[in-house]
């Protein structure tokens, strides 16, 4: 079957990477404005700095957890097309063999002047030339807000041939991927929701699975292997 998924950050949660839209509208104490935008990076790249390489040493200390595990498994049942809004890398360290990165991954540096893109140090400084064009602007390889995801072509495709659309641990919050249910639901694509509660847009899905990822998504995992 062809089956496409998207995850957000309620999948990384149990593996101790905090979600985004804690009740105090912070993200780890900042507001989103003043760390992920472009005009962010323009007014305080130090402090933009500081936090991606916070978030990616926080990254690489966490394990994946059976959400993601059970995702790979699905991999090698099915034809699936896995889509993340997250920037972690524990799909691919959790065996899922092509994650597609639609706002960008941590593990990567981009010139903000040439586009060049290369593996992002430990620890990433603003003062960083690119090694393609000598260029001090490197950036985080993130989609901040206000910026256009990444593979979309290639996403919606993978959208329009898709027999099952399953969101898991994300808000439906922030577009396009709020609209990935809608968009499915009104060619007649089955979409379901696993998340730990009511998200923005769970009208547009057929069938909700509340929960835990690590305890849904295997569950959900084994009645498509069976
Ligand atoms: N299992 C399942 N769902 C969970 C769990 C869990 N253990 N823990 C939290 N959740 C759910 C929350 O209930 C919430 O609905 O995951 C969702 C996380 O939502 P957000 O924090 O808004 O994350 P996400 O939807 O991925 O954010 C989208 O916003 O800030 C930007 O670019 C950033 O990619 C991010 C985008």
């Amino acid at each position: 079957m062809r089956i496409t998924v998207l995850t957000g950050a309620g999948i990384s949660a149990e593996s101790g990477l905090a979600t985004f839209r804690a009740s105090d509208g912070l993200w780890e104490n900042h507001r989103i404005e003043d760390i992920a935008t472009p005009e962010a990076l323009e007014r305080d790249p130090a402090l933009v700095h500081d936090f991606y390489n916070m978030r990616r040493q926080k990254a690489a200390e966490v394990q994946p957890n059976a959400a993601h595990r059970a995702l790979a498994k699905l991999a090698g049942a099915h034809d699936l097309t896995l889509i993340t809004q997250n920037v972690d890398d524990l799909h691919e360290r959790g065996g899922s063999p092509d994650v597609i990165h639609m706002h960008g991954a941590l593990n990567s540096a981009l010139c903000g002047s040439c586009d060049a893109r290369w593996q992002a140090p430990k620890l990433m400084r603003p003062e960083d030339r690119c090694p393609a064009c000598g260029a001090c602007a490197t950036r985080p390889d993130i989609v901040w807000f206000g910026e256009v995801p990444y593979h979309m072509e290639r996403i919606w495709q993978a959208l329009d041939e898709a027999e099952l659309f399953a969101a898991i641990g994300t808000s439906g919050n922030v577009y396009p991927a709020a609209g990935f249910a809608q968009h499915s639901a009104r060619s007649g694509v089955e979409c379901i929701e696993l998340n730990l509660e009511e998200s923005a847009n769970s009208r547009d899905f057929s069938r909700r699975i509340p929960g835990p990822a690590s305890r849904t998504v295997p569950e959900w995992v084994e009645t498509l292997l069976a």
